[in-house]
């Protein structure tokens, strides 16, 4: 799509906001690189997501310098923070909690900086802040970033591939340890409402069991799946992902955010018990948490992220705000922002990674 050319940029502003993901560096070192040698503008980073905008001395300029050595670190060097959406921030005065919008404030903390657009690399709840602060005419064009790999305008999202490689090599190791003991070992994986990460993780480790949030499970089934597995092999693989939960219950959370949002956790200690209760085999339960999201991106990541940060600037060069980078396979395309935050990319329960699970004999506990 092509886009009027706008000459008139010469600061543009940079943030990371959401979970952090391996890759974020990537992308920022990449847009960095591609403004400043390929357009001279100048480049802001802004600390810790939208808050850096509504913070004294958080609004730094980013140079080649700043960018050295950052590809193969996780993590991002903006900072971010998943809590408090600038529409909805939840402040304290004078001892007593209170919702305010301080949207208005972000857009003058912007005009003040001197910046004439700014790169927005978030999930799902960072773009639609960035959506909503483009429709109050801030110049914004959005990055996709998240390991859960749950947005549906882009092929894939960078962090994905490594956190589905982090959970994949801990499986081989729960392998040796289960097959030692004759256990059924439980692994349980992040992914919100999506199964992406226990699935693709799932069948490269070799899981014999894996239940995804698309595909409710039945305990009967699991446990019947471990005690068939119990004639030939002592030992079991099960991969849960933190958002699965049985046919007719509930899912399994730790509590809420300070902003309501809803803390995934606990389905893989519910189904190890259920396990061990109703089959007699000894299990133990293994949550990998913020494992999957630490550590140094794969080359897979690496790329993806910089092809988006570069491209996020080559959008902003022909004034496509408003729109995000996406992946659509072989190219780097944009689309509307409104679209990457509508519908949510979850694994289709007839899908072919599905069906290649079942021929391999991998119960999905339905
Ligand atoms: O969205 C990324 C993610 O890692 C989810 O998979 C997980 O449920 C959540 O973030 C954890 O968030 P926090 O870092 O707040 O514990």
């Amino acid at each position: 799509m092509a886009y009027v050319r706008r000459n008139t940029i010469k600061c543009i502003g940079i943030l990371t906001g959401g979970g952090d993901c391996p890759g974020l560096n990537a992308v920022i070192r990449a847009a960095v690189k591609t403004a400043i040698g390929r357009y001279k503008w100048k480049v802001l980073g802004i600390e810790d997501g939208f808050e850096g905008f509504l913070r004294k001395g958080s609004i730094k300029e980013l140079t080649l310098g700043s960018v050295r050595g950052i590809l193969p670190r996780g993590g991002t060097i903006l900072g971010t923070t998943n809590r408090g959406n600038p529409f909805r921030m939840v402040v304290k005065r004078g001892g007593v909690e209170k919702v305010v919008d301080s949207s208005k404030r972000i857009l003058a903390s912007f005009r003040d900086s001197g910046m004439d657009a700014l790169v927005v690399i978030g999930g799902e709840g960072s773009l639609g802040i960035a959506r909503d602060l483009y429709k109050m005419g801030l110049p914004v064009v959005g990055v996709p970033k998240t390991i859960d790999n749950d947005l549906s305008a882009t092929d894939i999202t960078f962090g994905f591939d490594t956190a589905v490689n982090t959970a994949t090599e801990a499986l081989d190791r729960l392998h040796t340890t289960a097959e030692s003991h004759h256990r059924a070992m439980v692994l349980e994986v992040m992914g919100r409402h999506a199964g992406w990460i226990a699935l693709r993780a799932g069948i490269s480790g070799g899981a014999d069991i894996i239940l995804i949030p698309e595909i409710p499970y039945d305990i009967d089934k699991v446990c019947s799946a471990i005690k068939h597995r119990e004639k030939h092999s002592k030992f079991s693989i099960v991969v849960v992902a933190e958002g699965a939960m049985p046919a007719g219950g509930d899912i399994s959370s730790i509590g809420k955010t300070a902003d309501g949002v809803v803390r995934l956790g606990g389905v893989g200690d519910r189904v190890a018990r259920a396990i061990e209760e109703r089959t007699g085999v000894e299990t133990r339960v293994t949550v990998l948490g913020h494992l999957q999201r630490g550590g140094r991106p794969t080359s897979f990541d690496r790329l993806l992220g910089t092809r988006f940060g570069a491209a996020a600037i080559d959008l902003v060069a022909r004034g496509g705000f408003g729109r995000m980078v996406a992946l659509r396979t072989p190219s780097i395309v944009d689309v509307d922002i409104v679209e990457a935050c509508g519908r949510l990319n979850t694994v289709d329960p007839k899908g072919d990674l599905i069906v290649t699970a079942r021929d391999v004999g991998i119960s999905l506990g339905a």
